[in-house]
C-alpha cells in the first residue's frame, strides 16, 4: 500500500492491487502499415483508455519496456484542449488525478525492464504531488532526475505576476543501479565556437585544452619547432609528452612561439554528459511542437501543445539502446513515436515504439494514427509545399472492443 498526505488528507492510501474486469483488443487490419519489407517487427498504436492497454500489454511485454515515456494530462483545471484536462472531484483538485496515474504508474512498473527508466513530463499543478507518488512506486532510491525544460522564450506581457516558463520531466528508474546512460551529441553551436582548425589539420577540427596541471605537476623543459623552451608543471610526464609532440598533437601558437596546448580532435569527442536544464533553444520550444504539426497537417489547432520532436530525441538518446522498445501511453499526436523513427533513421536503429491513446475526440485515428502514416509515407510539408520523404516503419493498430 503506498501512503501519502493529499489535499490535506493524512496517510492517504491508495489501492495498489489494480484490477480491471475485460481486456479486449482486435487488430484493425486495413490500418496496418509495412513500409519496411527488410524488418518482421511492428510498431504497435492501442486505441483505448491506457489502463486498459497496459493490462493487455502485460500479456507480451512485462519486463520487456527499456523506456517509457508519458505526457499526461497537467489538470491544470481548465477543457480548452482537445482532451480532458480537469480532474475536479468532491472538492479536492488533486485527488482524482493522482488515483488516475497511481494506478497506471503501478502497471507501468511492471512493464519497465530492469534496467528501464520513466519520464513523466508535467507542470507545477502536479509536480510535487506526483514527486511524492513516484517515490512511494518507484522508490526514492530510485529518482534519477527532475529535467527542467525552458518550454517558453519569453513571459506573457498580459499575464499578472511571475510568468512560468519551464515545465519538468520527472524520471525514475526500475532500479537505478542497473541503468546506463548514454553521452549526447555535441550541440552544434558549441561545435562551430570551440572547434576550429587553424593550422590545417588533416585529422579535421580540434579545440585547444591546457597542457599544465596544478596538482602534482610533471616540471621539464620542451622546445617548440621554432626553439623556443618551455619549462612548466606540465600535466604530462615526459615520455607521454613526447608521443603528444610527436603525433602533431601540440599547437605552438600561430607564430610558433605561443603558449604550448594539446589538441582535443572533434571526430575523438564522447559527446557531453546530460544535465537536467534543458534550454528552449537546444532542443525547441513547446511552440516548436505546434509548429510540426502545422507542416505536417496544416493545421496547428489539430492538437494544443505537442512536445517538439527534438525535445523527446534528446530524453531519449539519454537511455535508449539501438534495439530498446519505447512505450507511451498518453500518446496525444504522436511525437514520440516520430522520435523513435527518427531516431532509427539517424543512426540505423531498430527500436520500436508502442503507443497508447484513447480516443476522445477521435484523436487516435485522426491525429496519432494519421501522423504516424505520414512520417512513415512521406507526405508533402503544408508550409512549404516541399515532399517530405517517409521513415520506412511497420505498424499494427488495436483497438479496445
Ligand atoms: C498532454 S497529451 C500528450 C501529448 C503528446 N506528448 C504529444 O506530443 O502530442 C495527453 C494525451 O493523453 C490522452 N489521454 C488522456 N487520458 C487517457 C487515457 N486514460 N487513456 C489513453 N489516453 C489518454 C489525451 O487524449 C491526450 O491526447
Amino acid at each position: 500500500m503506498g501512503v501519502l498526505s493529499i489535499g490535506g488528507k493524512k496517510n492517504f492510501k491508495f489501492d495498489t492491487h489494480i484490477v480491471v474486469d475485460k481486456v479486449d483488443f482486435t487488430e484493425n487490419k486495413e490500418l496496418e502499415l509495412n513500409s519496411n519489407k527488410n524488418d518482421s517487427s511492428y510498431n504497435l498504436l492501442l486505441e483505448g483508455d491506457n489502463l486498459y492497454s497496459l493490462h493487455f500489454l502485460m500479456k507480451e511485454y512485462e519486463n520487456r519496456i527499456h523506456v517509457i515515456y508519458i505526457d499526461p494530462p497537467y489538470n491544470r483545471g481548465k477543457n480548452d484542449f482537445v482532451y480532458t484536462d480537469n480532474f475536479l472531484t468532491n472538492g479536492n483538485k488533486h485527488l482524482k488525478w493522482l488515483e488516475f496515474m497511481n494506478s497506471r504508474l503501478i502497471l507501468a512498473k511492471r512493464l519497465l525492464r530492469d534496467d528501464g527508466v520513466i519520464l513523466i513530463s508535467i507542470d507545477e499543478n502536479e509536480l510535487f504531488h506526483l514527486k511524492l507518488l513516484c517515490d512511494d512506486i518507484f522508490d526514492e532510491e530510485n529518482f534519477i532526475a527532475n529535467f527542467i525544460w525552458q518550454n517558453k522564450y519569453s513571459p506573457s506581457n498580459d499575464k499578472k505576476g511571475i510568468t512560468s516558463v519551464t515545465e519538468y520531466i520527472l524520471c525514475y528508474a526500475k532500479d537505478k543501479t542497473k541503468v546506463t546512460y548514454n553521452n549526447l551529441p555535441l550541440r552544434d553551436d558549441y561545435i562551430k565556437n570551440t572547434y576550429k582548425n587553424p593550422d590545417n589539420d588533416p585529422r579535421g577540427p580540434w579545440r585547444s585544452c591546457s597542457l599544465y596541471r596544478a596538482k602534482n605537476p610533471v616540471s621539464y623543459e620542451i622546445v617548440s619547432p621554432t626553439g623556443k623552451v618551455w619549462n612548466k608543471p606540465w600535466n604530462y610526464s615526459k615520455e607521454n609528452m613526447a608521443k603528444l609532440i610527436d603525433d602533431n598533437r601540440i599547437y605552438w601558437g600561430k607564430d610558433g612561439n605561443g603558449v604550448p596546448s594539446k589538441k582535443v580532435f572533434l571526430f575523438e569527442s564522447v559527446g557531453r554528459k546530460p544535465t537536467n536544464l534543458i534550454l528552449g533553444k537546444d532542443v525547441c520550444f513547446s511552440l516548436n511542437g505546434s509548429e510540426e504539426l502545422k507542416e505536417i497537417f496544416g493545421n496547428r489547432e489539430i492538437f494544443q501543445h505537442p512536445k517538439p520532436v527534438k525535445l523527446m530525441k534528446f530524453l531519449l538518446q539519454i537511455f535508449v539502446k539501438k534495439d530498446s522498445i519505447i512505450l507511451d501511453f498518453f500518446a496525444g499526436s504522436g511525437t514520440t513515436g516520430q522520435a523513435v523513427l527518427e531516431l532509427n533513421r539517424d543512426d540505423n536503429g531498430k527500436r520500436k515504439f508502442i503507443l497508447c491513446q484513447n480516443n476522445e475526440n477521435n484523436i487516435c485515428m485522426s491525429v496519432t494514427y494519421e501522423r504516424l502514416k505520414r512520417i512513415i509515407k512521406g507526405y508533402t510539408n503544408m508550409k512549404n509545399g516541399k515532399f517530405v520523404a517517409g521513415i520506412p516503419a511497420n505498424l499494427k493498430y488495436f483497438k479496445q472492443t
